[in-house]
């Protein structure tokens, strides 16, 4: 028995009830802003075998990038073997996505949903997972392309246009696109006001381009649709950092308090947001209290995780502000092991994760020299372990405050000269030059 979908999308269940709650999660999913999570749900009970079910599981929980995540995923990955004789192909396809992931062979996992979405463009899902993965791989160009590939499947008639706009919007941001990520960010809020993502890729490019009152106004006005949403820390974090930049920091902190901070927050990828912006705050020399000590615990339940280098580098940064040399030391044994292994992530740990863990554990020892001597071999590396531009230059920040408390002031000049160049209107990259003895 097949179903379609409205996208025309096969499925192998007999059951219409699955199917309709089915679309409704894919429809919630597309938002960033919608729980997806009772909707799937709800198409399991009406077909227990509905198989985009469980792949949704499993796919959800590996792109948690959380070790406790992997639990379920072994739960579904063993529902989704007794079931796949009698899946189709496509979802076969997503089955054979999520054991690649699960294997550790992310770019592999990547390969399978981008074959999926060559027979079926219309696939949602696959394409919302394989964007996530492709952003977690690091390279914007294939983030891009991938998205451009089903843009011609996607017209202003199809349900969940503009949605898909909003993902190339933010694939062009992260290409350096910066007028058409912009161009195409606005339209996608046009047809959904609430697509939190396409929130995100205007804000991103007000960060790169250092527009901080268009940034500030434009999560402002848009607050309204995504702050009670699955995306709400993220988007608050990119306030945040705006008004970083803009001599706020009672503000950015205000912001951590109300909304990217919970003691109880299990969700790496919110504590990432928390973890990164006290980093910040303490390199501007911001009184940050007992924050760290609050946050810490959060991230401690995971030293030792290794499931993730990028994530690893946030739990240094907790381990690190809270003068915790046992915990360090644990990570960077776990991560010492990590990388003599195989897969994506001992790449990621071995080429960026390591080296820069060692760089943020010599920088609260203050032993600048060393900072510089781990995380300057590997400043243009480190896109091969995800995150944004905008996420990852707090290494570079590091790195700058780093190079200007050596003696050695020469690499602080370069530096602060190539930011200045990247973005003029920086108060912060000003400031660099100034400390730099380059004052304009
Ligand atoms: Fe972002």
């Amino acid at each position: 028995m097949s179903l379609l979908d409205e996208h025309g999308n096969p499925y192998s269940t007999a059951s219409s009830d699955a199917l309709a709650s089915w679309e409704r999660a894919v429809a919630a999913h597309q938002t960033y802003n919608d729980d997806p999570f009772p909707v799937v749900d709800a198409a399991l009970e009406a077909d227990p075998d509905f198989v985009m079910g469980h792949c949704f599981h499993a796919a959800a929980s590996l792109s948690g990038t959380d070790k406790p995540g992997l639990v379920e995923v072994r739960k579904r990955m063993e529902r989704l073997s007794d079931l796949a004789p009698r899946a189709n192909d496509r979802e076969r396809g997503h089955i054979a996505a999520i054991a690649a992931w699960a294997g550790g062979d992310w770019k592999k996992a990547a390969a399978c949903w981008g074959a999926v979405l060559e027979a079926f463009p219309r696939d949602a899902f696959a394409l919302h997972m394989v964007h996530s993965l492709d952003f977690f791989l690091g390279d914007p160009r294939i983030l891009r392309d991938r998205v451009a590939r089903v843009l011609p499947h996607w017209d202003a008639t199809v349900p969940g246009h503009g949605h898909v706009v909003g993902m190339h919007a933010f694939a062009l941001e992260e290409t350096g696109d910066y007028p058409r990520a912009e161009e195409r960010g606005l339209y996608a809020c046009e047809q959904d006001p609430r697509d939190a993502w396409a929130v995100h890729a205007v804000a991103h490019v007000y960060e790169m381009e250092g527009r901080l009152e268009d940034g500030v106004a434009w999560l402002d006005a848009t607050w309204d649709h995504w702050i009670d949403g699955v995306f709400a820390v993220h988007n608050a974090w990119h306030k945040a950092l705006l008004h970083i930049e803009r001599g706020e920091h009672d503000v950015a902190l205000e912001i951590y308090d109300n909304v990217l901070f919970r003691p109880d927050n299990d969700f790496v990828q919110e504590l990432l947001d928390a973890a990164s912006l006290l980093w910040r705050l303490d390199l501007a020399g911001t009184d940050t209290g007992e924050r760290w000590l609050a946050l810490a615990p959060c991230w401690r339940r995971r030293t030792g995780d290794g499931t993730y280098a990028f994530n690893d580098m946030h739990t240094m940064m907790a381990m690190v502000a809270t003068g915790d040399e046992l915990g360090q030391a644990d990570l960077i044994k776990t991560l010492e092991a990590v990388a003599q292994g195989e897969g994506t992530n001992a790449m990621m740990t071995r080429r960026v994760g390591l080296p820069v863990c060692r760089g943020l554990q010599a920088f609260g020892r203050r032993r600048f020299d060393e900072v510089v001597r781990h995380i300057a071999p590997v400043r243009y590396n480190t896109h091969l372990f995800g995150g944004s531009h905008a996420q990852r230059d707090v290494i570079a920040l590091t790195l700058v405050e780093a190079a200007l408390a050596t003696e050695d002031m020469t690499l602080a000049r370069a530096l602060a000269a190539e930011r200045i160049a990247l973005k003029p209107s920086s108060r912060t990259n000003r400031r660099f030059l100034a400390r730099a003895g380059l004052a304009q």
